[in-house]
């Protein structure tokens, strides 16, 4: 089988304004290659009321850009959400669901996530399905019962490697500059790898596992020679263009 093609997401959170356009062109600038022979994707999720001028900003390059969450539904009284079909209007192709910014702020379950996704798919978007477990959950040992729960309950029966990625985001590893040892990312990614092949069959071992969680260029080489990480789902350091591109570099 071809090998997978690695994803280098970045997720701007509630950071980026039209003053940031800017480091966002020199990422879309410095991205290796075309779309057609580039070595990895990459895309930049900003927040909803950028996404239209940052799709503007990368035009041409490779680079692409993508929304942080979707309401489930195409439309409807929801005040203050955001549809999946608003987003591909923007000009998004990717959206994360499930981060666990979200499932903490705002009480989402995997059920609301696994809607989330499906209404990404239905809309035409990549979702990014983020998982990780709390650092009590890890030292209770219970690390992989958990993202199996999350992998299980949020990701959709149709899911496909290419309408659906895998972010493995350790709760206590994001923006704390801890990481797990390589060690056990290896671990829990070779264990997603294995529910993903069990639940999808042959399918299952084509979605992208992305590694998520204080990913900076100083560990993203060490991070991506993993052979079941297939790419990072980056915070603070995808704010910085020297930083993101960096880690770009490292693949
Ligand atoms: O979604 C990415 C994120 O949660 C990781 O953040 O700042 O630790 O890279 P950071």
């Amino acid at each position: 089988a071809d090998p997978i093609r690695p994803l280098i997401a970045g997720n701007w959170k509630m950071h980026g304004t039209g003053a940031d356009l800017p480091e966002l062109k020199r990422i879309a600038n410095g991205v290796d290659g075309t779309k057609s022979d580039s070595p990895y994707d990459a895309v930049i999720c900003t927040p909803a009321t950028l996404i239209d001028r940052a799709v503007r900003t990368v035009v041409g390059s490779p680079l692409a850009i993508g929304g942080q969450d979707c309401h489930h539904a195409e439309k409807g009284a929801h005040t203050g959400d955001v549809s999946p079909a608003m987003l591909v209007e923007a000009g998004a192709s990717y959206v994360i669901v499930g981060h666990s910014e979200r499932r903490a702020d705002h009480g989402e379950s995997d059920a609301d996530v696994l809607g989330k996704a499906n209404g990404a798919h239905a809309a035409g978007m990549t979702a990014i399905v983020c998982v990780g477990e709390t650092r009590e959950e890890r030292e209770a040992g219970r690390a992989e019962d958990v993202v199996d729960g999350q992998l299980a309950w949020s990701v959709p029966e149709d899911a496909r490697p290419d309408d659906t990625v895998i972010a493995y985001e350790p709760v206590w590893a994001i923006g704390t500059g801890l990481t797990p040892s390589m060690h056990d990312i290896e671990t829990m990614h070779d264990h997603m790898r294995m529910q993903l092949k069990q639940r999808f069959g042959s399918s299952g071992a084509r979605f992208r596992l992305l590694y998520g969680g204080s990913v900076k260029p100083a560990n993203a080489a060490d991070i991506f020679a993993i052979s079941s990480v297939d790419g990072a789902l980056i915070g603070g350091a995808s704010l910085k263009s020297d930083d993101f591109l960096a880690i770009c570099a490292a693949m």
